[in-house]
This record gives structure tokens, sequence and C-alpha cells, in this order.
């Protein structure tokens, strides 16, 4: 099944071609309002005007069309929100950056589970080494939260550098950590 965090990992690759430099993600779970959200916002290239209409259609893709001719990302989203429930807002600024914001039933019975998200969330920290993004990523739990910052992180990790070999496992096991805490 596709998870909530594969979608996640799916929509941030959007912003990475977009060539983002700042890269922030929420997971944000507030029960009280029956509401999970899910917010990435990107300094990428944005989209046009004239793309934005028709960019949760199936199919729609600006992506060079050597592969795969279909553009899926967005569609898949849009169509988990609403059958949850919620919705698929995408918001953009050609030229100076994305938001995308999912909001689904959190006790929907069709809402995905959220998967491994400290295996995406250490995925995405680690892609720093070759890419050179500022992640912000952050997951609240009726008010309680953790987030983790490229720099703030490694100081917390006691880290030089995320090329580092054993990190992943450090990385992983802080997110579980974290995970736990606002959960308790
Ligand atoms: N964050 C973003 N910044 C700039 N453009 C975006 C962003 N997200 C989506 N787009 C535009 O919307 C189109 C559709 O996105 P979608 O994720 O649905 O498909 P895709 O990325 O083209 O293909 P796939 O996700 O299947 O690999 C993209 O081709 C791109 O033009
Ligand atoms: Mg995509």
């Amino acid at each position: 099944m596709r998870t909530l965090s594969d979608h996640i990992f799916d929509l941030v690759q959007n912003s990475i071609n977009a060539g983002a430099q700042n890269i922030h993600v929420t997971v944000e779970e507030t029960t009280s309002e029956n509401l999970y959200k899910i917010i990435i916002k990107d300094d990428g290239h944005g989209i046009k005007p004239e793309h934005l209409s028709k960019i949760k259609n199936t199919f729609f893709t600006t992506r060079a069309q050597t592969k795969r001719r279909v553009g899926l990302g967005l569609s898949l989203m849009d169509a988990t929100c609403q059958r949850t429930g919620g919705s698929l807002a995408v918001e953009s600024e050609y030229r100076h950056g994305t938001t995308i914001t999912a909001t689904m039933e959190h006790d929907h019975t069709d809402r995905p589970p959220i998967g491994d998200l400290p295996d995406v969330f250490a995925s995405l920290m680690l892609s720093t080494t070759e890419n050179k993004i500022i992640w912000t990523l952050e997951h609240i739990f009726n008010g309680k939260k953790y987030r983790l910052k490229n720099r703030v992180t490694a100081d917390e990790l006691n880290i030089f550098s995320y090329a580092e070999s054993g990190v992943r496992d450090k990385l992983y096991q802080l997110i579980n950590k974290k995970e736990e805490k606002i959960y308790r």
C-alpha cells in the first residue's frame, strides 16, 4: 500500500526537480479537529500560471518525456485527499516557489498510514550531501513537535557531515526517538 511517507517522498522529488534550495515539510496531526495535514513548501522555480489549472490532472507533466510520459505524483495525492474527506491545494508563484497542502480526515478508514517517516526524513537529510538542499522537516502531533534542520541536527548528532559513515543509523534512531516522544 502507498503510505503517506511514500506520497511525501514523491512530492519532495517535484521540489528537488524544481531546483529548490530550501524545502520545508510539515506533517501536522490534530485529532481534536480530526485533521491530518501535510505541507510541502519549496523555493524552486514554481509553476507557470497556465499550468497551474492542469496540475492535478492525471498524466500532466512538464518532465522531459524521455522515460515515462506521465506525471502521477500530484494526482495520486489528490485522489487520496479526496477519498478521505480532504483536499489538495497547490499554490505557486512562478519563479519563486510552491506550496502543496494536503488535508485528510484523521480517522478516515481510507487514510493511508504514515509508514516509515523516520526512514523518509533520514533519506532526505542524507541526500543533502549531493544536492545541498536545506531541509526543515517537522512532525506535530496535537501540538507536540520535533523539527529537523540540517545544521542543528548535525550538531545534535555530533557529526561534522552527513557523508560520514554510520550517520544513517544514528539519524534514524534519533528521529525514531523524537517520534516516540510526540506520541507519548
Ligand atoms: N514543487 C513543484 N515545483 C514546480 N513544479 C511542480 C512542483 N510540483 C509539481 N510541479 C509541476 O507539476 C507537474 C506534475 O507533477 P506530478 O508530480 O504530478 O508529475 P511529475 O513529477 O511530472 O511525474 P511523476 O511524479 O510521475 O514522476 C510536474 O511535471 C511539474 O511541472
Ligand atoms: Mg512528481
